[in-house]
């Protein structure tokens, strides 16, 4: 059915996108955070993480990302020398591959994870975050349980350590909805996941969860957003302030703008397939907030998108940049370990408040 061919076009699929959002003023202030090291490790929940983890999402999607099996060499390197490097955060989801590579980048995590030696020859303190659709046959807890045990299988692991409710039904169908709350409690009560999180849940929808949660004893531990120098407006603000009040870690997804932040493209430089008709759209009001970066990057001597990655750790936010090649692997490992200034900071915003064009929203995003 089509909804396999669909799911990758989730982060798109909706017609607006947000022109000339006005940035919200405390977006400003210089925040202070810690500086984070490369082996420094987050609270999360339950569990410690890296400052910055990486996505999977292209490692089985031929349609948008051109994945080919012959890159899972190349991805396991990737993966090794995450670990060889401090980055314990791995995303993924059930719905991540495409038509007869369904599930296959939650496969390759399990493959990679099972050949991983460490140094003492153990595999340390992998944390996969997988995230499981509301498929509209997902009608009950036990289905979302089954969904659950399925992705351990595929991944051939007994615990999963963050278990993520991919997106809310609850602007389409609000008793479903109930049923993916009840199937989180039924996997965290059974063991099956350390922690629990969700994704593309906005301000209102995550205290409703994060309360029904609480009165079933389970802590909510993450909420994944879009979140970059491209999409950062009220809503972005609004969701990390619940989630700084709530004690709940924000998930930066898409930082690099599915690649537009990483200055490699431009109007007459388009990727193939689906993201070229996006980036069309997109790159032309993109020149302020490029040539910041930019700017920003010779000075420091980083890459656009070292500086792009780190603007979300200063956020106060964990990314997840995507990653397809060891080279990129070893250019966002650089992301970590230093912090930009404050007025770098400001510089960066005010640059991507002159540019006319946001990432477009995720359809699944609730308020
Ligand atoms: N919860 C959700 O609904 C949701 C939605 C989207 C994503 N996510 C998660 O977030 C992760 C990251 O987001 P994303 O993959 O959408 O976008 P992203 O991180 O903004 O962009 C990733 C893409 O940028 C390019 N890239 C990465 N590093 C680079 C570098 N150093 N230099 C040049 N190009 C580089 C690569 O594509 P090319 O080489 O092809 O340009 C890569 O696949 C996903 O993998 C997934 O785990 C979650």
């Amino acid at each position: 059915m089509a909804f396999a061919a669909f799911k990758p076009m989730a982060c798109f699929s909706s017609l607006s996108s947000s022109n000339a959002n006005p940035l919200p003023s405390s977006l400003f202030r210089p925040l202070k955070f810690p500086s984070f090291w490369p082996r420094q490790k987050v609270k999360m929940g339950p569990l410690s993480v890296s400052p910055m983890g990486f996505g999977t999402w292209a490692w089985g999607n031929q349609f948008l990302w051109g994945y080919q099996e012959s890159m899972d060499n190349e991805l396991q390197q990737i993966f090794n020398m995450a670990l060889e490097n401090g980055i314990n955060l791995f995303d993924t989801a059930d719905s991540y591959g495409t038509g007869r590579l369904n599930g296959q980048s939650e496969k390759l995590l399990g493959k990679f994870i099972r050949q991983f030696k460490g140094q003492n020859g153990g595999q340390g303190d992998i944390v996969i975050a997988t995230k499981f659709a509301a498929y509209p046959w997902r009608l009950t807890p036990k289905q979302f349980v089954n969904a659950c045990r399925a992705s351990l299988e595929r991944m051939q692991i007994e615990q999963i350590g963050i278990g993520q409710l991919h997106w809310s039904t609850a602007n389409y169908a609000p008793l479903q909805e109930l049923a993916l709350w009840d199937g989180l409690v039924a996997m965290y009560e059974q063991g099956l996941v350390r922690a629990v999180g969700v994704s593309n849940y906005g301000p209102k929808q995550l205290l409703k969860i994060y309360d029904y949660l609480k009165e079933r004893g389970v802590p909510l531990c993450s909420a994944q957003v879009q979140f970059s120098l491209l999409s950062m407006g009220e809503d972005q603000l609004e969701i990390k302030n619940v989630c700084d009040s709530l004690g709940i870690r924000l998930i930066a997804y898409s930082p690099l703008g599915l690649g537009m932040l990483t200055g490699k493209y431009s109007p007459s430089k388009l990727p193939t397939g689906p993201r070229g008709l996006l980036f069309r759209q997109i790159l032309p009001g993109l020149e302020p907030l490029l040539s910041s970066l930019r700017d920003i990057a010779t000075k420091r001597r980083k890459t656009m998108a070292q500086v792009a990655i780190n603007w979300c750790i200063c956020k106060g936010t964990i990314p997840i940049p995507g990653v397809k090649s060891i080279k990129q692997a070893e250019e966002n490992l650089g992301a970590v370990g230093w912090r930009l200034s404050s007025n770098e900071l400001l510089q960066l915003e005010y640059a991507a408040q002159e540019s006319p064009q946001r990432m477009i929203q995720n359809i699944f995003q609730t308020k």
